[in-house]
Parts: structure tokens; sequence; C-alpha cells
């Protein structure tokens, strides 16, 4: 698989660095981590897009087996460098989500895939690598991960959204809105609007990446079809989003889903043929 622009950007210096040196889980990641805490120690666990490894150092001491992987090979040699790795229990390796044919079908009880890396990639592909999740996941085991939220960016395309009554904060509004816009050209604001996903360029990493957007509902409709008992957390609160009316209003940048691989499920409905 070639590499795309996503690719490249997260293998520059200043990229790797800057994850290299996070430290602190997202309240939603410790929600998570807190739920399953008296699991963890038989779990074994897939960190996809571990970056930097800020997960792993929450994640790995609690778990049975810990696999951070990542495509880019200078976030891998980070972890590799930031971790004490004489321990058989925790390995990092370089792979792509895109392709996990290096691990087998039911082989993990846990899937993270944190920090929105699922959304630099393309539509099909993402399709693809849930897929893929489900097949190297076991039944009764989960997978744990965030997207950007379509709703959160799209007040930022509307000019005026931006207008405050602080001249100096409307000014700020209106640099950023102006660089929005010219990185965004092919689509406007009733684009938008009418869209469940979109594939934008934002302010993270000044405007570099093309990131995936999506809404919540649409999001859900995406993973039902291999996925089960899924909730929506807040990334900021940690709190769970119950409500079908809260998550079409939401407007949090980003949201964490924690999904249930069912595979039963799936065995069941074949022999009832539906
Ligand atoms: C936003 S960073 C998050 C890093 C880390 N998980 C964290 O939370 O600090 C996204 C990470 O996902 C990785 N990534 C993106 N797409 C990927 C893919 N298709 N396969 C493997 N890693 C991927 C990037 O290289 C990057 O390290």
């Amino acid at each position: 698989m070639g590499e795309d622009t996503n690719q490249k950007i997260y293998k520059t210096r200043d990229i790797v660095q800057y994850y290299g040196q996070l430290r602190q889980l997202q309240p939603a990641e410790q929600t998570v981590l807190n739920f399953f805490q008296k699991q963890l120690s038989s779990m074994t666990m897939l960190d996809i897009g571990v970056g930097g490894g800020r997960t792993t150092q929450h994640f790995a001491p609690m778990v049975k087996k810990y696999i951070g992987i990542d495509y880019s090979r200078e976030m891998i040699a980070a972890c590799q460098n930031r971790f004490n790795l004489t321990t058989k229990t925790i390995s990092f390796d370089v792979c792509d989500a895109r392709d996990l044919s290096q691990f087998e079908d039911n082989s993990f009880d846990l899937i993270l895939f944190s920090f929105n890396g699922i959304d630099y990639i393309s539509h099909d592909q993402r399709l693809q690598v849930f897929q893929e999740i489900y097949r190297v996941g076991k039944s009764g085991g989960y997978f744990f991960f965030s997207s950007h939220n379509l709703q959160g960016i799209e007040r930022e395309f509307y000019w005026r959204n931006q207008l405050s009554f602080n001249p100096f904060t409307t000014y700020v509004n209106g640099i950023m809105f102006a660089f929005l816009r010219f990185f965004n050209r092919s689509i406007n604001y009733t684009q938008l609007k009418a869209s469940n996903f979109a594939i934008l360029r934002d302010e993270s990493h000044n405007f570099r990446l093309k990131t995936y957007y999506i809404r919540p509902t649409e999001q859900i409709k995406q993973l039902d079809s291999n996925f089960r008992e899924i909730k929506v957390y807040s990334w900021k609160t940690g709190q769970e989003i119950p409500s079908k009316n809260d998550l079409i209003t939401n407007s949090d940048m980003w949201l964490y889903y924690l999904c249930l691989i069912d595979k039963n499920f799936e065995e069941t409905n074949q022999e009832i043929g539906l």
C-alpha cells in the first residue's frame, strides 16, 4: 500500500515529537478504563494508531498482553524508545489498520483506535477497517475508538457564527473562518449541513491533514452491521450520551464509541435465515 498524504504527515518529526510528549488520558478514555478495570488483567489488547504511546502507559501495565501498532515507522520507533520492552507482554509493530492480515481471527479482547486515528483514511477504507477490526476481535470483546463530529465543525463554516460582542474574538474567529474556508474551498456550509460525513482540512496540525468528520447517528449506522450495544461518550466530560436527541444536537469536536463484538449474533441470524 503506497503512502498517502496523511501518512507522510504522521512521519514528520514535529508531529512525532508532539504525540510523544502527550501523557494524559482523555476523560472518555478514563471512563472506559474504569469500566473495564476488573477485566483488564485477563485481556489481550490491540492499540491501533498508538502514536507516541500516550495510551500505552495507562493500558499496557493493566492488561495480559498489549500490542501497539501504527503505520508510521517513526511513531513506533518513538514508542520503542519510550517504553521498557524487556517484558514480553508489551510490543509495538509497524502495521497499517487497512491491512491487519498479520493477526488471526478472534485474537483480541479489547481494540482501541484512540484520538480519532480512524479519521485519516477514505470512506471506503474506513468501512473495511471496521470489518477487519471485527474479524480480529473476539466475540464478547470490545472496540473503542473516537471520531470527529461533523456537527462540531459545521457551525464554524457559517460566517454569522463567528460574530461576538467582543471585537477581538470576532477578529480571531474571522481569521480562523477565512483559513477554514480557504482550505475547504470545494464545500460550503449548505453542502455540509446536507452531508452525513465529509473529509475536511481542519486547524489541527495547521490544516495539513485530511480528516473525516461524521454525524454521530451516521457513525452508529456504519457500526450497526458488525457491532452491538454501541455507547457514545463525550470526549470532554467522559459522560455517556444515551439519547438520540442529545446525539443529534451534540457539538463536541469528537466523540468516543464503545462497541461490543458479538459474533454469536451474526451466527444466530444466519441460522434463522436473516
Ligand atoms: C491523532 S494521532 C493519535 C495518537 C495516539 N493514539 C494518541 O492518542 O496520542 C493518530 C495516529 O494514528 C495513526 N494512524 C492513522 N491512520 C492509521 C492507519 N491506517 N493505520 C495505522 N495507524 C494509523 C497515525 O500515524 C497517528 O500516530
